[in-house]
């Protein structure tokens, strides 16, 4: 089901073939798609929500670069570090009072499909060649 507003359609094209990357980027789009339509109160309860879902995909991910040897695993940590950051950033704006409506309409969800397409594309491949399962 696809939301009438939605800024990212989740869908198989997505999909990255390792099972714990795959859920949390699925659970990434639908809060992202509620981000960009929420507003005021519900837009920082979410953001805030998001920050921590980030936190934890993040360290996932780098536990399985960490595991596999990935060769590129210190510019793909960095990055994760980079939109923590970032996020702390909006959240303080949005305590502010800033809607930060360019953000998550724009911003964010281009940052999560370009993410998803470069770093944890070929951080995907390289683990599943390298006998990570699940
Ligand atoms: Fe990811
Ligand atoms: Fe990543």
């Amino acid at each position: 089901m696809i939301a009438r507003h939605a800024v990212i359609r989740w869908g198989e094209p997505l999909l990255l073939g390792v099972g714990f990357v795959d859920r949390d980027h699925c659970e990434a789009v639908e809060m992202i798609n509620r981000l960009a339509a929420a507003s005021g109160a519900e837009r920082l309860e979410l953001a805030r929500a998001f920050a921590h879902h980030c936190a934890e995909h993040f360290a996932r991910e780098e536990e399985m670069m960490v595991k596999t040897g990935f060769f590129a695993l210190e510019p793909h940590r960095d990055e994760h570090m980079r939109v923590l950051g970032q996020l702390d950033e909006v959240i303080r704006s949005l305590e502010g009072g800033d809607s930060c409506a360019e953000y998550f309409a724009v911003d964010l969800p281009q940052w999560f499909l370009e993410h998803r397409a470069t770093m944890d594309y070929v951080t995907s491949g390289f683990a599943l060649d390298h006998g990570w399962v699940e």
